[in-house]
């Protein structure tokens, strides 16, 4: 079955075109006219006036999003537009790929797939599917993918189903070291976060690295100890690592021993970072860097005040431990917190903490995370490289 046929068309309300004239991908399902027809697949989207506004996929129906546009106007949607997105995008990240092996490959909106991301980890790639209306298309993608990257395995998972589905060559026994400047991660490809690690994070974990010399760190929320191993890589004296999640912990032990890193008492803390950096601080502790990288706390709409109110809580606990004239590098992956909102947040522990913060830099991911100018929304990482005093 070709996965570009048309399955059928669908109307906007009067009015609820604009977004898509300005090339904006998302259709809420309050701007349809109509329900959608019942056959999974592209649709031609109109204006209620009967204007072609272009070509979407459906979006999963549990959902918000009804559409996610794939072309706008009479512009084509087929197999020679998708493989033409694949090689722009891996054309892109040469820039990447001169230091790291593993990157993001492709960015969803960013690279015109919207609902679709792939990450490159050496000779694997991992897709991630946060829309089933990609599933159609996996052979093509598999096929182009693997042609454009060399990949020698092809590995699949979905935001909306448990497990890895192994879609070419045979998945990896172990976690996959993959280098990332000057130092290696170990990834978990099958059991791990997101596709294995946040690569979103790395040009964050270079600046540290790079201003880490005979630093004390403390890397809250610290998953696999990338952050860690940057600093350490780049000369700090001690890191503390705290983080929730038992299985990571034990794999940033990996990845110590990867980079022929030891480690002394009190380097890996499992426990909730809330609480720790409480104790640490209550101990007196003091760091020259301060790494804060929270799971996404506000996942919806409605539930912003109480995300806020985390981000709040934290950077208090964490400005604590900041020793006069020291860094804090603190980050949000919430798409829905804008970075004047970290600020924000930032702004009133700082206040509560009685301590001056200057803000050196605003700083997100990497260049292999492209944002598209029509949807802003889609840029997630925030991040706050502050002066503490
Ligand atoms: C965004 S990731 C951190 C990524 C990491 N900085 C890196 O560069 O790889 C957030 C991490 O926080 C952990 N986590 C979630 N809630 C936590 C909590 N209350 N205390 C400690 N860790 C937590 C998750 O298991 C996850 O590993």
């Amino acid at each position: 079955m070709n996965p570009f046929a048309l399955v059928g068309e669908v109307r906007l309300k009067p009015g609820k075109e604009e977004p898509c004239r300005r090339r904006h991908p998302w259709v809420y399902r309050g701007a349809l006219a109509a329900t959608l027809p019942e056959k999974k697949g592209p649709v031609a989207v109109f204006t209620a006036n009967g204007e072609l506004l272009g070509v979407a996929l459906p979006g999963a129906s549990t959902g918000s999003l009804a559409l996610r546009m794939v072309a706008f106007g009479e512009e084509p949607w087929n197999a020679s537009v998708l493989r033409r997105r694949l090689v722009r995008a891996w054309k892109l990240r040469e820039v990447v790929r001169e230091h790291s092996e593993a990157f993001r490959f492709l960015h969803a909106e960013g690279d015109g797939v919207p609902g679709l991301v792939a990450d490159v980890y050496g000779r694997f790639l991992v897709f991630e599917l946060y829309e089933p209306a990609w599933e159609s298309y996996l052979p093509l993608l598999v096929e182009e993918a693997a042609r454009v990257s060399g990949a020698k395995t092809v590995l699949c998972r979905r935001s909306y189903e448990i497990g890895v589905e192994v879609l070419k060559g045979a998945a990896p026994a172990e976690p996959v070291p993959v280098r990332e400047y000057g130092w290696l991660l170990v990834a978990d490809l099958l059991g791990g976060q997101k596709t294995g690690l946040f690569l979103d994070q790395r040009e964050n974990r270079l600046l540290l690295s790079r201003r880490a010399r005979a630093a004390r760190v403390c890397n809250l929320f610290a998953y696999t100890g990338g952050f860690a191993v940057a600093a350490r890589v780049g000369g700090a004296r001690h890191v503390v690592n705290v983080e929730s999640s038992k299985k990571a912990l034990a794999l940033a032990q990996r990845t110590y021993e990867a980079n022929g890193l030891s480690w002394n008492e009190g380097e890996f803390v499992q426990g909730d970072a809330f609480l720790v950096a409480r104790q640490l601080a209550l101990r007196g502790e003091k760091f020259d860097w301060v790494v804060v990288d929270p799971p996404a706390f506000v996942k919806a709409a409605e539930k912003q005040a109480r995300g806020l109110s985390g981000y709040r809580h934290i950077n208090l606990q964490a400005l604590k431990l900041v020793r006069e004239g020291g860094m804090l590098l603190s980050c949000s992956c919430s798409a829905r917190v804008t970075v004047e909102q970290l600020e924000g947040a930032l702004l009133a522990a700082a206040l509560d903490a009685g301590r001056e913060v200057r803000v050196l830099e605003r700083r997100g991911a990497g260049p292999d995370h492209p944002v598209s100018l029509f949807c802003p929304e889609a840029r997630h990482l925030k991040v706050l490289w502050c002066a503490v005093f």
